[in-house]
């Protein structure tokens, strides 16, 4: 049995450009691991299975993504034995913080070890799978662009944690997108350069141009920014598509502090610190 974890990611930036004729629209951002982790179980079973700790909120079928990242592998490596999946999900579902890429990711890897074929493949696999899978494969911090395919690994961000605060809705990432295009792509929420974190200043002003698209599906999420900001004394950003929100806070305790400190109703509040990896092999 080979267990792992797969780490949750933050997008701290996403500028967006028009649409392609691939339907996917070219981005560029820094991408962020968080301590934020779901664990996965992988080992051989009668017949294809996956389970999870949470019921419903993940899909049990096998077109669950972390179970297709298995099964990418498995036909790579020409077998067809079968294979059990548990997932115990801590990373919200749809909420901008690419818990089902950290899944896939992972299971690559995973799957990888146990049908011993090279990690040096999976790049490919990845991309399949959806934008944000290379990312989750790579982790740490990095620079991506691209649909999410292109990136580069940048030396460790450090020197803060961050609160992250999961407004209760569902946002699906595809309808922000095309929101965004209706919008006739606007430019987003910025985040000025001057109350960022010193070590992150050199990137200039944080910008997430999905987040227009995003509040005007979801109107409820400007206000649990506007109100978490004036709770934190500093700027809430988005993350992604989110609805994932936000801020920077000098080291765990503090983030702690301002996790305590906002209103109830939210789908996940957590203080995280930042991770030099998309996930690890524990055992097996
Ligand atoms: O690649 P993934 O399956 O995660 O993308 C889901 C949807 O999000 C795409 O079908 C597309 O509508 C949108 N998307 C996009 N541009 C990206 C990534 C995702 O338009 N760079």
């Amino acid at each position: 049995m080979i267990r792992g974890e797969a780490y949750a990611k933050v997008n701290l930036g996403l500028r967006v450009g028009r649409r392609r004729a691939d339907g996917f629209h070219p981005i560029s951002g820094i991408f962020q691991s968080v301590d934020i982790v779901d664990i996965l179980e992988l080992a051989g079973a009668e017949v294809d299975l996956i389970s999870t700790s949470t019921g419903g909120a993940v899909p049990e079928a096998l077109d669950n993504l972390a179970f297709r990242a298995a099964a990418a592998v498995r036909e790579q490596a020409g077998s067809s034995k079968p294979i059990g999946i548990t997932l115990d999900k801590t990373i919200p579902t749809a909420a901008g913080l690419g818990g089902g890429s950290a899944d896939a990711a992972t299971a690559l890897v995973m799957a990888a070890r146990y049908f011993g074929v090279d990690n040096a493949i999976l790049e490919r696999l990845a991309l399949d799978l959806g934008s944000d899978v290379p990312f989750c494969l790579r982790g740490g911090s990095a620079r991506v662009a691209g649909r999410g395919e292109l990136i580069e690994s940048l030396d460790a961000l450090g020197g803060f944690a961050l609160a992250i605060v999961v407004p209760p809705v569902e946002v699906s990432t595809p309808a922000v997108f095309q929101k965004w295009d209706e919008l006739d792509e606007p430019t987003g929420l910025v985040f000025p350069q001057n109350q960022l974190p010193p070590g992150f200043r050199s990137e200039g002003d944080l910008i997430n141009d999905l987040y227009p698209a995003a509040a005007a599906l979801f109107p409820q999420l400007d206000d649990w920014r506007t109100d978490l900001a004036d709770r934190w004394g500093r700027p809430v950003m988005l993350s992604g598509s989110g609805p994932s929100l936000y801020g920077f806070f000098v080291d765990r305790d503090e983030a702690a502090g301002a996790v305590a400190a906002i209103p109830a109703g939210s789908r996940f509040a957590e203080a995280c610190t930042l991770s030099l990896v998309g996930w690890a092999i524990t055992s097996g």
